[in-house]
């Protein structure tokens, strides 16, 4: 018999068929499950610890809401987090999670450490690409015995784990605060249109109320209050959920390409992410450059290709941190959004910082001599006239 085993729970179909596994057909004597607060529903966290008491040996729930916020959504904000538009929320969400588990595992002297993650989608490689800097067993039984659902959910009735998955409702969902994301059954097929119930953030667009104004303070790229009050991070996207999500804001439904190259169909519920990432992009065209924005745009792109594939330890996601971060000292100001039926749209912006200037563009503005440009507007396009003239001859 091997020692201790510690496993990353959710207290899902998949994880809970790992803890009776890891002991049945990979003789651990202890499955330890450790449970991360990353802003999934409070009963769910509940169901899963007792499920954790019911079939594990001991369970550690570990609350990293606010280290979730402030170490991984803030900097997502302030790089515009975006992956073929998807807003990055399980992904980065992962790497903590991993780092908590292996936290564990080294307070109880494990000797393994175990994800439910299949062979087919990202969470495996994000699992693995932190757990794989200890020296400790990595196990993955999913991947492992190529299980199917059919299967998984006999043999958790077998061994006394309450099931919730059924074949009326088979859908795989994974949450925090940041976004939830919806998968299985019949969402498989992309020519498949999604049944309301799938959604638990988002009331329906078209059942949404009457358009509503809503305002949101930017300090250093991170928002700082919602509709003129200071608010830390946490309650301000919890708030913002709510609220967007009344009006149907931040539905996604898209063909995504995983790292392994397999194109997958995602459903994915972000009210907060979509406003304040629509929000933090107006800002930055108010107070950067337009030499700042191009090469930001490709910073950015990196980065969230970097949080997709969960490589966090790589040095240039710091490196890009760094970048981003000298841009993000003039984010500063307030955005104005209206939220209508499922969109949301910039309505006003103000910053301190403002490159913008009502005086320079204004048709009625005195400060800029027109006449000047008269000199630029010769030589516009001169390469291109010379070159035209040569090919006529
Ligand atoms: N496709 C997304 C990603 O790779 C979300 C996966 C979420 N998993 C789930 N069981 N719903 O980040």
């Amino acid at each position: 018999m091997k020692g201790k085993v510690v496993l990353a729970y959710s207290g899902g179909l998949d994880t809970s068929v790992c803890i009776p596994l890891l002991k049945e057909n990979y003789d651990f004597e202890k499955v330890i499950t450790v449970i991360v607060d990353v802003g999934q529903a409070q009963d769910e966290i509940v169901k899963a610890q007792e499920k954790a008491e019911l079939i594990g040996d001991k369970n550690y729930t570990i609350d990293a809401k606010t280290e979730f916020v402030q170490d991984y959504l803030f900097p997502l904000i302030k790089a515009n987090g975006n992956y073929e538009g998807y807003v990055l929320g399980t992904a980065i969400a992962r790497p903590l999670i991993a780092k908590k588990v292996l936290g564990v595992a080294i307070h109880e002297g494990a000797v393994a450490l175990a994800h439910g993650c299949t062979g087919k989608g990202n969470d495996q490689l994000r699992f693995e690409a932190v757990f794989r800097s200890s020296d400790m067993e990595v196990l993955a039984p999913m991947r492992d015995m190529n299980l199917t659902r059919e299967w998984e959910i006999e043999y958790a009735r077998e061994h006394g784990i309450p099931v919730t998955v059924t074949r009326e409702k088979p859908w795989s969902i994974d949450e925090n605060i940041w976004s939830r994301s919806i998968e299985g059954g019949q969402l498989e097929d992309p020519d498949f249109i999604p049944p309301e119930e799938i959604f638990g953030w988002t009331r329906s667009p078209e059942k949404g109320p009457v358009a509503e104004i809503i305002e949101i303070g930017f300090e250093s790229g991170v928002p700082m209050s919602l509709n003129g009050t200071r608010m830390d991070g946490l309650p301000l996207i919890i708030e913002l959920n709510r609220i967007a999500g009344i009006h149907g804001v931040g539905r996604t439904d898209m063909i995504e390409d995983r790292v392994l190259g397999i194109k997958a169909r995602e459903n994915y519920e972000h009210p907060a992410a979509t406003v304040l990432l629509t929000a933090h992009r107006d800002l930055e065209r108010l107070v950067l450059t337009r030499a700042e924005l191009s090469f930001k745009s490709k910073v950015d792109e990196k980065w969230s290709e970097l949080v997709y594939m969960g490589l966090l330890d790589e040095p240039l996601f710091n490196d890009l941190n760094t970048f981003i971060d000298a841009t993000q000292v003039r984010v500063e100001g307030t955005v104005k959004l209206r939220l209508y039926k499922g969109s949301v749209i910039v309505v006003a912006r103000s910053s301190p910082f403002a490159l913008y200037s009502e005086d320079l563009v204004s048709f009625d503005g005195s400060s800029i001599n027109q006449k000047d440009a008269e000199g630029v507007a010769k030589y516009h396009g001169f390469q291109g006239r010379v070159y035209q003239k040569i090919i006529k001859k």
